[in-house]
């Protein structure tokens, strides 16, 4: 496959995966972004240059995770290899369940799809499978590509997702800690096995959640219980499990982001003040957090190009 553009960009937005009871399935994108800029390059060296989130601290080579999915993508459609010169504009908090490393890698393979000369040929199920291979679960990287909420399942032929439809009186509220926590960590918390009681419970949730989400808010809070890896975690998410409990406790639908340790919380409108009132006495004692309130990402990745060049 031939590249039809030297020099693309792409945003791509923060996503909660699990939303509770959803394991590995259900996510929520938000309208706070990674942005970056991709040159290719005569020579095949790969510069990249990191502001905001991960600044200093992620790799600026080859190995940056946004230009090993890119790479990798070019490689996987026959594209030729290029050199790059990549700017990342990062407002997605690293290691805090928010989607940082789905950002990157669906930033690297929409980054690469627009570098083709025919982009269209590559369908978004690619997209989210070549992000599935990277990720080993679907939850982040199918909102992060789709946007809204989605739900994503996988079989043989690989994973896929649907988009499902969110109240726009639901406001998700973010609250995320100093802390960070390793995916790798929170998913080596969980049993190889779990109770079919508890299998059962979580599929009555995740099914209520989808009408929560859709048009019934006042079931958010029993639709977002989980018995298959929030328990399992407790040990490993710091305050956040502290927090979510007390949130509970008041009445708040609360759920770990992702593999956390940022606390979730679903409400509408309406239930903002008396939430707010809750988070000033749960985060008065504890120093670092911060409450974001970003709203709900309705686009997905987007990818544009900057200028067209390359037959290569
Ligand atoms: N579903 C994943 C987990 C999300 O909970 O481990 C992590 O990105």
């Amino acid at each position: 496959m031939k590249l039809g553009a030297d020099h693309v960009a792409v945003r791509v937005p923060a996503t909660s995966g699990n939303l509770g009871p959803g394991f590995d399935a259900l996510g929520m994108a938000y309208a706070m972004y990674d942005d970056i800029e991709v040159r290719t390059v005569a020579s095949s060296t790969v510069q990249v240059e990191v502001h905001g989130e991960g600044a200093g601290k992620v790799a600026t080579d080859h190995t940056h995770l946004v230009a090993r999915a890119l790479l990798h993508t070019l490689d996987y459609v026959g594209a030729p290899l290029a050199g790059l010169r990549m700017t990342c504009f990062n407002s997605v908090p690293h290691g805090r369940g928010l989607g940082s490393s789905a950002a990157a890698t669906v930033a690297g393979i929409m980054a690469a799809r627009e570098l083709l000369a025919e982009p269209e040929s590559m369908d978004l199920n690619t997209v989210l499978a070549i992000a599935t291979e990277f990720e080993g679960h679907p939850d982040n990287a199918a909102p992060a590509i789709a946007g809204t909420a989605t739900v994503a399942w996988q079989d043989e032929r690989g994973p896929s997702a649907a988009v499902l439809e969110v109240d726009e009186d639901i406001v998700p509220t973010l609250v995320i800690p100093r802390a960070e926590l390793l995916t790798a960590t929170a998913r080596a918390a969980l049993p190889a096995t779990v109770p079919h009681t508890d299998a059962a419970f979580n599929v009555g949730r995740a099914a209520l959640l989808v009408e929560a989400l859709a048009r019934r808010p006042e079931l958010l809070f029993d639709a977002t219980e989980d018995k298959l890896h929030q328990p399992y975690r407790t040990a490993v998410m710091g305050e956040s499990a502290e927090i979510l409990g007390q949130l509970r406790a008041s009445g708040f639908a609360a759920v770990i982001s992702g593999a956390g340790p940022t606390v979730l919380v679903l409400s509408t409108a309406a239930q903002l003040p008396a939430m707010d009132a809750c988070l000033t006495r749960l985060l008065g004692p504890v120093s670092g957090w911060k409450v974001k309130r970003p709203g709900i990402d309705t686009l997905g990745a987007q990818a544009r190009r900057i200028t067209a060049g390359h037959s290569r």
